[in-house]
């Protein structure tokens, strides 16, 4: 079934040539990333996605935020397909908009219409968060280019209202000197328990949303001394969706890309324990049989979500294209799509 698959897949590709790009996310199983003719972590698809005008139609091999980011950012003329729309993100839907509303409006209530928030939204968002952003003088942040983002926020003397990882929004204020007392947290399921009194809240930096990745939770500070103690010398290198600890424990972190980047770059004989998804951690190591490349979690950590593109799915859409019939095509309504624009605009251009 896998070379039937494989077989009808490189078919249709050859015979939609240019007018196809396929871009593939890190987390992207091998039976579908071999097929990518671009992959990347969110931040290099997202400029991608803008900066290929020839081609017709963008099949997203990824999830379903990104793939509305890449409508957003894409051309009039281009359809972006995702090839299983059930591909979503478990930490894009812990926001939604009646939440973030509620939680903007609370603020300015307790803190006044001049309180100065800026609000920043991680990509792992819906295209309306985004939008949010765009309209109340925010900005979209990857994992990335996070700190740039954060610092262009907290060069303006403003505070910001970060959504909906907690972790990276932690990891990154903390690089920039705010301390654990300037952060509030706002529990979206329980709007009144929020994390820190009014107080404290006047006197936060940042106010982070509750949200996490579950694949990333996973990783401990238990499971680097374990990696540790067996593999003396070894570098730890993490995802800065991990909880804080595990940041602060780890020998590096960074983005998908980065950790690519990073053990690309190791020599020989190089050691990692990796906590970030199991399918880029396995190719890594397969890639690179001269180094030791493990992943942290010694059970399985992939993430359930990304893994649903299967090449089924991706025969399923090319075949359709080759027909001239459009399938499971990511489409941002008008308003929604120029006000997320700005956002995701902005941060291109701080980067
Ligand atoms: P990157 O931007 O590092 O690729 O992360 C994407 C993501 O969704 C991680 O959970």
């Amino acid at each position: 079934q896998g070379e039937e698959l494989d077989r009808r897949i490189t078919a249709a590709r050859e015979v939609l040539g240019e007018k196809l790009v396929i871009l593939g996310h890190h987390y992207q199983r091998d039976e579908i990333i071999k097929y990518a003719d671009y992959r990347g972590d969110s931040f290099k698809l997202a400029q991608l996605a803008a900066a290929r005008p020839q081609a017709q139609y963008i099949v997203f091999c990824g999830v379903h935020f990104m793939a509305e980011s890449a409508d957003v950012l894409s051309a009039a003329h281009q359809k972006v397909i995702l090839p299983n729309p059930t591909a979503g993100c478990s930490m894009a839907d812990m926001a939604n908009i009646a939440e973030v509303e509620e939680c903007w409006d609370v603020l300015t209530e307790m803190l006044g219409e001049d309180a100065g928030i800026i609000p920043v939204t991680y990509m792992n968002s819906a295209a309306n968060l985004k939008a949010f952003c765009g309209r109340n003088g925010g900005v979209v942040c990857t994992s990335s280019n996070a700190p740039t983002v954060m610092r262009w926020a907290f060069s303006q003397g403003k505070r910001v209202l970060f959504f909906p990882d907690e972790h990276l929004g932690r990891n990154t204020a903390l690089k920039y000197g705010i301390t654990p007392e300037q952060m509030v947290v706002w529990n979206p399921k329980n709007p009144l328990l929020m994390e820190g009194s009014e107080e404290q809240v006047e006197q936060a930096k940042i106010i982070l949303w509750k949200g996490y990745c579950s694949t990333h939770m996973r990783f401990s500070v238990e499971q680097i001394a374990k990696a540790r103690a067996d593999f003396p010398g070894i570098k730890v290198l993490v995802h800065p969706e991990c909880r804080q600890e595990v940041v602060a424990t780890a020998d590096l972190y960074g983005s998908t890309e980065y950790i690519v980047r990073q053990i690309e770059q190791a020599p020989a004989g190089s050691q990692w324990a990796v906590g970030t998804e199991i399918n880029l951690v396995h190719r890594l190591a397969e890639a690179h049989p001269e180094q030791l490349i493990f992943c942290l979690d010694p059970v399985v950590c992939p993430c359930s979500t990304m893994y649903r593109i299967h090449p089924a799915y991706l025969a399923w859409v090319l075949e359709a294209l080759l027909e001239g019939e459009v399938i499971n095509q990511v489409s941002v309504d008008e308003e929604t799509a120029h006000w997320a624009r700005v956002a995701l605009e902005r941060m291109l251009s701080l980067a």
